[in-house]
């Protein structure tokens, strides 16, 4: 079938993905434009479109996984440790991300603790129409197995009035790909501004259900977590509670892929403050009982709920002053 694809079809895909590589256009307009133009091309007017169109999505999956997935170098503490790679099971960590002042310092900071974890896949998903060049270039350089994918939030709740529900629109995505993508290991929400223990990333490795270990820095009580009585779980401690069966934070859980997948319909709720319970309630049948307790039965906290100070946006450059300077590049790293 593969015969069918025409020079000038795949022409237009490979220059059309090198784009994309280079100035970071979301996979969404990607897609588009590939589409615009091919249904431009001589070839899709004859009876070969249908055959064209399954080949075609294979390659768009291909190149969309090369260009995403494969580093064009390893940093030497990688390569060495690429064996010890392929006898774990794979981590599928979800990171909800949008441009802000921020976004690159936490984004830097994470990719440096990803980089100690063995086989991880880092879904990083922005809450945004086109894809952030500069997040496309760190991803990149930090040679991990990376996935790029944006994931605006409906324009429904960016109008709507107090709490958003922030991340939720990428950790969908980040569930559909996983769905579409993985078949085994383990699943971890894990947003760009919180702070991992390296120890956390051994430990959820081993969930076969769910499992759960506390989260310091968390609502008024300054910790969520699991609480266990002689040796049991017994409860939630968290400092809001609101009727949830489930009161945990986001960081608190890690999922097993394979249990995921015998649950196709389990998803986030667009709903502010809701949206681990309504997750969690969505793996049903799935109990608190069930619980696998982590980081010590529960006694280490392993992933902190830091929050980074929020900046203003900056002042502009000043370009009568500095158009030839070395501030002109600096510039636009900074949002
Ligand atoms: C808490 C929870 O830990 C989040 O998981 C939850 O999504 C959020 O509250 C909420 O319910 O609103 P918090 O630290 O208050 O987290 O929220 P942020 O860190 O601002 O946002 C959570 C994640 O979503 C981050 O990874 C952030 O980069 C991302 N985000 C935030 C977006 O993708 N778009 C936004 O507009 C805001
Ligand atoms: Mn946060």
């Amino acid at each position: 079938m593969n015969n069918l694809i025409s020079y000038e079809t795949l022409f237009v895909r490979v220059a059309v993905y090198s784009v994309q590589k280079s100035y970071g256009l979301s996979p969404d307009i990607t897609k588009q434009i590939v589409q615009e133009l091919l249904s431009q091309l001589p070839i899709n007017k004859s009876g070969l479109a249908s055959h064209q169109e399954v080949v075609s999505n294979n390659i768009d999956h291909a190149m969309q996984t090369a260009i995403s997935t494969t580093p064009k170098t390893l940093p030497p503490c990688q390569s060495s440790s690429r064996q010890l790679n392929e006898i774990v099971d794979p981590l599928y960590i979800i990171t909800p991300t949008y441009r802000r002042p921020e976004q690159i310092a936490e984004l830097t900071r994470m990719s440096h603790t990803l980089m100690l974890v063995k086989n991880v896949n880092w879904l990083v998903i922005e809450d945004a129409k086109v894809a952030t060049k500069h997040v496309t270039k760190l991803l990149e350089k930090t040679g991990l197995k990376f996935v790029h994918l944006v994931a605006p939030m409906p324009e429904k709740y960016k109008l709507k009035k107090g709490a958003k529900p922030r991340g939720v629109s990428n950790r969908n995505r980040g569930l559909q790909w996983v769905r579409a993508n993985a078949t085994k290991g383990v699943l971890y929400f894990a947003d760009d501004d919180n702070t991992y223990d390296i120890a956390l990333f051994d430990e959820i490795r081993q969930t076969k259900q769910v499992s759960m270990f506390p989260v310091g820095l968390c609502t008024k009580y300054g910790l969520s977590s699991p609480v266990i009585k002689n040796g049991k779980f017994s409860g939630f401690y968290d400092g809001w509670v609101a009727g949830r069966k489930f009161p945990v934070d986001m960081a608190g859980f890690a999922v097993n892929v394979e249990f995921l997948l015998k649950r196709p319909n389990a998803s986030m709720p667009y709903r502010a403050g809701f949206e681990e319970d309504g997750f969690l309630k969505s793996l049903a049948p799935f109990e608190p009982r069930e619980i696998e307790l982590l980081a010590d039965n529960c006694t280490k906290i392993l992933a902190w709920h830091t929050q980074t100070k929020k900046n203003e946006p900056s002042a502009p450059l000043n370009m009568t002053l500095y158009s030839s300077t070395n501030l002109v590049k600096l510039k636009q790293l900074i949002v």
